[in-house]
């Protein structure tokens, strides 16, 4: 496996490779959640690209960008163990040089949700990510259903800007608990941790009530807000109920409807999410 930090050296790269090239974009401190990602494109592809980029520009002010766990040395360890062909680690400068001034931003959708609590945070992930396409030109991507607005949002650039490219989505990896892998988990303490299964928990009552027949959005929130708050530790940001093509809000759940949430526990704010189809 190679180890590219600069523009140059992955460029030079790609021009090497002969086949198909599957992309993985990620911020390190790598789980399972993002090997998952890593192992569907090996199987897709003759060639996997993973990067590990902590890309600032998707932190807001007073966000985390400091404190986000960088484990470089383990990353790499992880992906020796699988067939990538080759890891992109830049540095800040080598994607934002100075004077840097462009940027790729997909508006509506990108309003609500996680776009309403973080305003600048999606200009960021579109930017960063259409750089990363134009670098590596994948044939395919993979992005996990994980943080599904950003699925939405991405696979909304790739049709309006006619980006080359397939999105693949990967299922929601969790731990036994059904907590679901976040590189911000290191965040909590145990406590929280415990009561951070409260989001598993309220999406397993989501799918198990529509299952059961409610189709009633209203209704629905009210039900999952309730849950939530029902755990004293949680501070809960909102529930949404949303088409899970558009993001528009809807009154009857008829699938494929996405159901997210987002709670802080201390100041650690974790996300969930099932689509009801
Ligand atoms: P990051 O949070 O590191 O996530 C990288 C990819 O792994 C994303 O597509 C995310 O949805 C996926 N992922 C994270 N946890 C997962 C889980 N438990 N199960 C399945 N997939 C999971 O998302 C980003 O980085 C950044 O915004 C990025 C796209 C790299 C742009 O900077």
């Amino acid at each position: 496996m190679k180890v590219l930090r600069t523009v140059k050296q992955l460029t030079e790269f790609r021009e090497s490779l002969k086949g198909t090239v599957g992309l993985v974009p990620t911020m390190g401190a790598l789980h399972n959640g993002h090997m998952s990602l890593v192992d569907q494109s090996v199987k897709d592809n003759d060639f996997t690209i993973v990067s590990t980029f902590v890309n600032p520009t998707q932190f807001g002010a007073g966000e985390d960008f400091d404190s986000y766990p960088r484990t470089e040395k383990e990353d790499v360890a992880l992906l020796e163990t699988r067939n990538v062909s080759a890891v992109y680690i830049p540095k800040q400068s080598e994607m934002y040089p100075k004077g840097y001034d462009s940027w790729i931003e997909v508006k509506g959708i990108t309003g609500k949700l996680e776009g309403a609590v973080r305003p600048t945070h999606f200009k960021g992930v579109t930017t960063v990510v259409g750089k990363l396409f134009n670098l590596t030109r994948a044939d395919n991507a993979y992005f996990g259903q994980k943080d599904a607005q950003q699925v939405a949002v991405i696979l909304k650039m790739v049709r309006e800007l006619n980006f080359h490219v397939k999105i693949n989505v990967m299922p929601i990896v969790r731990e036994k608990s059904g907590l679901a892998l976040s590189s911000r988990n290191v965040y909590l303490s145990d406590k929280e941790k415990k009561a951070a299964l409260i989001l598993s928990k309220t999406v397993k009552l989501a799918e198990e009530e529509f299952r059961k027949g409610l189709t009633d959005a209203a209704q629905m929130k009210k039900l999952l807000e309730d849950n939530i708050n029902s755990e004293p530790l949680a501070k809960l940001d909102y529930v949404a109920i949303n088409h899970w093509d558009d993001l528009a809000e809807v009154r009857k759940i008829k699938s494929p409807t996405l159901v997210s949430m987002a709670v802080r526990f201390g100041t650690t704010r974790l996300i969930d999410n099932t689509i009801l189809r």
